[in-house]
């Protein structure tokens, strides 16, 4: 939920380094809020903040109007698609796509393809790079009710065109996704499959062990339980939600000394 004391004093919490830069006047004039900082380690903020936020801590100092370049250009690459829907969300991902241009993402579950589709769109705009989804067929009727999608369903919206970038794994993630991403040096995982509390924390915790510091950690459905609050705070990330779609939340993966030391991490 959003900490309403972070967000409505949000002009105190903007960072110093914005109000210096004058980038916030940018970011205000477009009609946009600016980003604060929650006790738990997490930053809200709406689309562009949150873009340009990840982006500085990445140390990709980007100016915000190429933020908004890839925003717009989302928006025109969609419009004809009306079933797509897009949202927020997918305007963040395509311009951290747009700007960050990974060579591999991960997503667990596909469902019909709406966001493979936009994924895809956005590694075909920068020409390179590839999205491996994985998705669990359902195997019997009550299955495909409850997770939505058929075996022949899975992936059917994405456009042949996209295909060449993208690999459709059928199987369940927590045989898979460690898999991949052990297999994989994935710069972004956005998790959309199951959505119990075990289960999300499984497939964030995998993603964190086998994925290197500065990677992307994604999830829809934050607040279907308290699993990607209390990974963002259990490992001390940086974790941020867009103000206008709080079930979206992206985590910077970072490891402290001891861990670097210590772990087998990438
Ligand atoms: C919400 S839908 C995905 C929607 C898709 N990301 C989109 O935005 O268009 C959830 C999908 O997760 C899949 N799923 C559920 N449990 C899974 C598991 N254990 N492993 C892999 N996929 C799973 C379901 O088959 C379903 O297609």
């Amino acid at each position: 939920m959003l900490q309403k004391t972070a967000f409505q004093n949000f002009t105190g919490l903007i960072s110093p380094h914005i109000k210096r830069s004058g980038l916030i006047n940018t970011f205000l004039k477009a009609g946009n809020v600016v980003s604060g900082l929650s006790s738990k380690g997490i930053i809200y903020g709406d689309v562009g903040s949150v873009t340009f936020n990840i982006l500085r801590r990445l140390n990709k100092e980007t100016d915000p109007k190429e933020i908004a370049h890839y925003l717009k250009e989302c928006k025109v690459l969609f419009k004809p698609a009306q079933r797509l829907e897009y949202g927020d969300r997918t305007l963040a991902l395509h311009a951290l796509i747009r700007i960050l241009k990974p060579n591999v993402v991960v997503e667990t579950g596909c469902a019909w393809g709406g966001s493979a589709s936009f994924l895809l769109a956005a590694l075909e705009k920068n020409g390179r790079g590839e999205l491996i989804s994985i998705d669990l067929p359902a195997s019997t009727v009550s299955q495909a009710k409850f997770m939505g999608v058929n075996k022949d369903q899975i992936g059917a919206l994405v456009p042949e065109e996209l295909r060449k970038r993208w690999k459709l794994v059928t199987g369940d993630a927590r045989i898979e996704l460690p898999r991949i991403l052990a297999e994989n040096d994935a710069d972004i995982f956005i998790h959309d499959s199951l959505h119990t509390t075990t289960h999300q924390a499984f497939e964030y915790i995998t993603a964190r062990s086998l994925m290197r510091e500065g990677a992307l950690i994604v999830s829809d459905d934050i607040r279907w339980n308290g699993a990607f609050r209390s990974f963002v705070q259990l490992h001390n990330l940086r974790g941020y939600i867009l103000v206008e779609d709080k079930n979206f939340g992206f985590a910077l993966n970072t490891f402290d000394g001891y861990e670097k030391e210590n772990g087998l991490y990438r």
